[in-house]
């Protein structure tokens, strides 16, 4: 297993390019399920989950090339071999929930395994059932495995009304109505970037679908989608994570293709904390102000809200903050897991159920930790570009599903990182 090197040097300077959305990617991948015609994702993302994504379309009899380095996915599924999503892929990726909705919707039928994916507490998929069920799914499940038929073999369209908010599950149900019959309403639904995304990629397709980004989208059911080109909203996480290495270090980093909207309520933190973000002509540019960070407080919320997906990285720059911040974490729980690696680091952590709090300290130390999970990893890699001396991240096929060419992004700023291959 590969580890990463880095060793604590300082201010960093330069440009950052950020690549399209892992999170958009993995739900427009499986809508060319929806289709006989060719889907073709511009701005894909280079990641170990879009591999597993591309392994799992292909297993269901979806032709995928992978073009100009993995930047282009031409996706085919004119002819599926398969309805059966296998426990051996699924299990090593969540997402891979999000074939299931297109299948049945296009087919009238489907069988997924249960997923796997981060371990970040229990993340049950009942919403992304109750929504298809809503929809006229007959769902039954046995061995593992999610069996899935469509009354009289094509859903029909329902006002969906989701007790919280769900990323996936509005993914699901959101593809899944573009072929029912008749208007689907999906109420509280999740309004992330992503699924703004996923409706254009939709629309242009031929899908009817109004509301994107608000809690209500309503769609009207089509008989049929066609082909379409569509790019990669930027990757918003991938994006934070970069915003915060100059924030930690010092020096001055420019994000290309950055966009405040996608990052407004993290920017406010950060303002807060004493982190200057201003745009630029190629996207947003982020600079300490004099002085020490200052500590905040943050709470995990669905879009427009903090991200979940932001608060170990977060927490990786509140560690040497002056003062003492509280974190709370909202979506899920059991996402502290990096809290004990950095406090192997020297920084000072308390953590009850849901909430962290962290008392600043002047600097970190270099240490050996390992990465827990995706988000985790990336925070450790952080908080050691500022400690003092060197820091190894074992496990880091955590950090490969999410974040591409990160040694080679971060110092081509004048990170000293390294893999050491393992
Ligand atoms: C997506 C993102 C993930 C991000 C999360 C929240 C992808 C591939 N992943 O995950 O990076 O952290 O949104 O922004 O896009 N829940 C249920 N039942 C369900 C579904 C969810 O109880 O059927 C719970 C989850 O356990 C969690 C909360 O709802 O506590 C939110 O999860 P959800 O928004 O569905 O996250 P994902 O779509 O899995």
């Amino acid at each position: 297993m590969d580890s990463i090197l880095v060793k604590g040097n300082g201010p960093l300077n330069g440009a950052i390019p950020i690549a399209g959305a892992k999170n958009a990617c993995l739900t427009l991948m499986p809508a060319t399920l929806l289709t006989d015609a060719p889907l073709t994702l511009t701005n894909a993302p280079r990641l170990s989950d879009i591999r597993t994504m591309t392994q799992l379309l292909q297993s269901l009899g979806t032709e995928v090339a992978s073009l100009q380095g993995g930047q282009v996915l031409a996706l085919s599924s004119h002819g599926l071999t398969s309805h059966t999503a296998d426990y051996d892929i699924v299990r090593k990726m969540r997402a891979s929930i999000l074939v299931l909705g297109p299948m049945l919707a296009r087919d009238g039928h489907a069988i997924v395994s249960l997923p796997g994916g981060c371990a970040i507490g229990a993340r049950p998929v009942d919403l992304h059932l109750r929504a298809l069920e809503a929809m006229g799914a007959q769902l039954d499940l046995r061995d593992g495995y999610i069996h899935a038929r469509a009354k009289a073999g094509r859903l029909q369209g329902a006002i969906v009304e989701f007790p919280f908010v769900s990323v996936g599950a509005t993914e699901n149900a959101l593809m899944a109505a573009t072929l029912a019959r008749g208007t689907t309403v999906l109420k509280n639904a999740a309004r992330e970037p992503e699924i703004v995304d996923l409706a254009q990629c939709l629309r242009r397709m031929g899908a009817q679908i109004a509301g994107e980004g608000t809690g209500t989208i309503t769609v009207e059911g089509v008989t049929g989608l066609g082909g379409a080109t569509h790019p990669v909203v930027t990757d918003r996480i991938e994006l934070g994570t970069y915003m915060l290495a100059p924030a930690i270090c010092g020096g001055e980093v420019e994000l290309l293709g950055g966009r405040i909207d996608l990052v407004a309520a993290f920017c406010e933190k950060l303002d807060q904390a004493g982190i200057a973000v201003s745009e630029t002509p190629r996207g947003l540019k982020v600079a300490r102000r004099n002085g020490r960070v200052r500590a905040v407080d943050v709470v995990t919320e669905p879009f427009p809200g903090f991200p979940t997906d932001l608060q170990a990285q977060m927490m990786a720059l509140l560690c040497t903050a002056d003062g003492t911040s509280v974190l709370e974490e909202r979506i899920f729980e059991n996402r502290f897991m990096h809290a004990p690696e950095l406090a192997r680091m020297g920084a000072r952590i308390e953590v009850r159920g849901g909430t962290a709090t962290v008392t600043g300290v002047e600097r970190l130390k270099g240490a050996r930790v390992m990465a827990t999970d995706l988000r985790a990893s990336v925070s450790l890699i952080l908080a050691a570009l500022a400690a003092e001396g060197e820091t190894v991240v074992s496990r880091v096929y955590h950090l490969d599903r999410g974040y591409e060419r990160v040694e080679e992004k971060l110092g081509a700023c004048g990170a000293l990182i390294e893999r050491i291959p393992g």
